[in-house]
């Protein structure tokens, strides 16, 4: 008889300290961990007291950010030797109750080991709004990140120069409808931290990053309403280097899905020595997110906007403990 390998707290808080370093729209970190020791199961809820109700009426972008820390959770778990059985919204009567990651192990000698550079990326990975270099990113790197998002279950749309401008034509008019919502402008702000502040959650003034001086570049602007706390304008690179993730469907578990294939292309592309950041603002406008979607594709569900390229790394952000 084979007996079921126990795992021990430094694992588990391991597990749950690289779940908890996801990106998540505004550091909203809208998750929360539950392990049932006797099945050995982490289950993952959505935080309904961390949703942003204007920003994101129908919780799209925070099942993309729980998704993200799902996965981040199933790597961790082959870095650490076990073997991770995932199954997303496993209840129906607990709406809440967004993923469940059962734990079995330890993984035989036959089976695939963890990427250590991938896992290492977790750790390496900041959002990075500062302007990038202009050097291209190869192409062969494009097509690996496209084919991660498809092993995940989503697509990633790398967009030509007229679809790049359209994107960021898009992205500038979604930007723009935000800044004169003053409930929307308000919202945002309540998620951004001034320095020296203990905060757990939101983004601190020090991680966000300047407007684009040639204003190509639509960065969203998490202060306009109060516009002293501003960064001098920088110009930004002038080939932008995007990708439209995308799913075929559009219902909570392909957003689960999504956030889990968003990550592995953030740390692919991490592993691979580049920055990145995320445009998620046309994805808040119903009639600008349909626009954004690739016209050779039918069905074709835009799930968030990735700018790839080189140049500084992203200040850190905070987390608050898994548990
Ligand atoms: C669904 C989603 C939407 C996001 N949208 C934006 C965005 O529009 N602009 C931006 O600068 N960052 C965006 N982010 C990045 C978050 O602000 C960032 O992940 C968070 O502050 C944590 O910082 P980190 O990515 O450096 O760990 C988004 C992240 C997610 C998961």
């Amino acid at each position: 008889m084979r007996t079921q390998a126990l795992l021990d707290v430094a694992t588990v808080e391991s597990l749950l300290a690289a779940a908890v370093a996801a990106p998540s729209i505004h550091n909203t970190q809208p998750w929360r961990f539950r392990l049932n020791p006797d099945s050995q199961v982490l289950e993952v809820h959505s935080a309904p007291e961390r949703t942003l109700p204007l920003t994101d009426p129908t919780h799209r972008a925070q099942y993309l950010s729980v998704g993200a820390a799902v996965f981040n959770l199933r790597l961790a778990a082959v870095h650490h030797g076990w073997r991770p059985e995932v199954k997303l919204l496993p209840d129906p009567h607990a709406p809440g109750l967004l993923a469940a990651v059962r734990l079995t192990g330890p993984l035989g000698a036959d089976e695939q080991p963890s990427d250590p550079d991938l896992h290492a990326a977790i750790a390496r990975r900041h959002s990075s709004r500062m302007p990038f270099t202009g050097r291209p990113v190869p192409e062969p790197i494009m097509a690996e990140l496209a084919s991660a998002a498809h092993a995940a279950g989503a697509r990633l749309h790398v967009p030509d120069i007229a679809g790049t401008r359209r994107l960021l034509r898009l992205t500038a008019a979604a930007e723009a409808r935000n800044q004169v919502h003053p409930a929307r402008t308000a919202e945002t702000l309540t998620w951004i931290s001034a320095p020296g502040t203990d905060a757990s959650y939101g983004i601190p003034i020090t991680a966000l990053g300047p407007p684009d001086a040639a204003g190509r570049m639509p960065v969203r602007d998490f202060t306009r309403a109060l516009p002293a706390l501003r960064l001098p304008a920088l110009w930004f690179e002038r080939h932008v280097q995007l990708a439209l993730l995308w799913t075929s469907h559009d219902r909570r578990e392909e957003w689960l899905r999504a956030g889990q294939a968003l990550q592995y292309v953030l740390l692919r592309a991490t592993a691979h020595g580049l920055r990145t950041s995320l445009l998620h603002q046309a994805m808040e406008w119903p009639d600008l997110r349909a626009a954004t979607a690739p016209t050779r594709h039918k069905r074709c569900h835009p799930q968030i906007l990735i700018r790839f390229g080189y140049g500084p790394d992203g200040a850190r952000t905070p987390r608050a403990p898994a548990w």
